[in-house]
């Protein structure tokens, strides 16, 4: 059973300055929602009940978002307006919060291993709130998705959707054998190739299940570019050891961290989401 997520959400969102100079990116609402609660009601609608941030400065507005107002609760009591809480309530009476800080922006895999203390010896998902994840077609959640595929293949499972040749350099790429219709064994994986190095054009996006052996594997990863710590190396090294798979998700995702992204979603979830509630 999976039971926890892990919300990295420590980076200075650089590229959405100055929104984002004393107000976290995952706080950012696309309509009238901020992109870290739609990140935690999927991995809630997948059983993730435990959620846990890796935060850093600047970043508690988050840790206040999922936690009571008395004033407003007070204020808006008995009124019309109690609907817009509705979601927001739900998830604070139903998920166990927990929050660390990573005090060095090193990177996502710096950051996934700060939250180990909190996870523990446990498979976990990883949810990375700027990519907005949204259903189509009646299909489950991207994380409901995958947890069903752990729940039968037991192991690290990311991701993945195809991206334009010219985009692969934003992306880590995977290399991987075909098993069934949209799922590989990853065979090898670069982080941001330039497009004629890229082993294809399938990119991880904001979605993981790691066993817990990658907080070893992060461990004994030495820093990348930039001198981070990248993921894409640690879960190369699980891939050659064992086993991850790579999932071309059903449904639709936006790179809410870019302009342009966050334009789209805005724009899909205001017409498909919002005014057919
Ligand atoms: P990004 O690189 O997309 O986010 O990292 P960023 O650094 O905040 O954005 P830009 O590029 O400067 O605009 C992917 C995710 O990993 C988290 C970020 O918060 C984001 O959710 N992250 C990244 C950390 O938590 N810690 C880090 O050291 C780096």
């Amino acid at each position: 059973m999976i039971r926890k997520c892990l919300f990295p959400v420590a980076g200075y969102g650089t590229r959405f300055l100055p929104a984002t100079k004393s107000m976290p990116k995952e706080m950012l609402p696309i309509v009238n929602k901020p992109l870290v609660q739609y990140g935690v009601e999927e991995a809630v609608s997948a059983g993730l009940n435990n959620v846990t941030f890796v935060t850093g400065r600047g970043k508690r507005s988050i840790a206040d978002h999922f936690d009571i107002s008395y004033e407003l609760e007070h204020q808006i009591s008995g009124t019309g307006k109690e609907q817009y809480l509705e979601g927001i309530r739900y998830l604070i009476n139903n998920v166990n919060f927990s929050y660390t800080r990573q005090n060095n922006m090193l990177g996502l895999g710096h950051a996934i291993l700060t939250g180990e203390p909190l996870i523990g010896d446990e498979a976990f998902g990883v949810v990375l709130a700027d990519d907005l994840c949204v259903e189509e077609d009646g299909s489950d959640g991207v994380m409901a998705q995958m947890v069903k595929l752990y729940n039968q293949f037991r192991c690290s499972i990311v991701a993945i959707e195809e991206v334009p040749a010219d985009e692969v350099n934003k992306y880590g790429i995977i290399a991987g054998e075909s098993m069934v219709d949209g799922l590989y064994r990853v065979t090898d994986m670069v982080e941001k190739p330039n497009p004629e190095d890229a082993p294809s054009n399938l990119a991880i996006i904001g979605r993981y299940i790691l066993t817990p052996d990658i907080f070893q594997k992060i461990r004994d990863t030495p820093p990348g570019r930039n001198g981070e710590v990248q993921i894409t190396d640690a879960l190369l090294q699980q891939a050659k050891e064992g086993c991850v798979l790579a999932y071309k998700f059903k449904g639709r995702r936006f790179d809410c961290g870019s302009i342009d992204g966050f334009v789209e979603a805005t724009n899909y979830c205001y017409e498909n989401i919002y005014k057919k509630k």
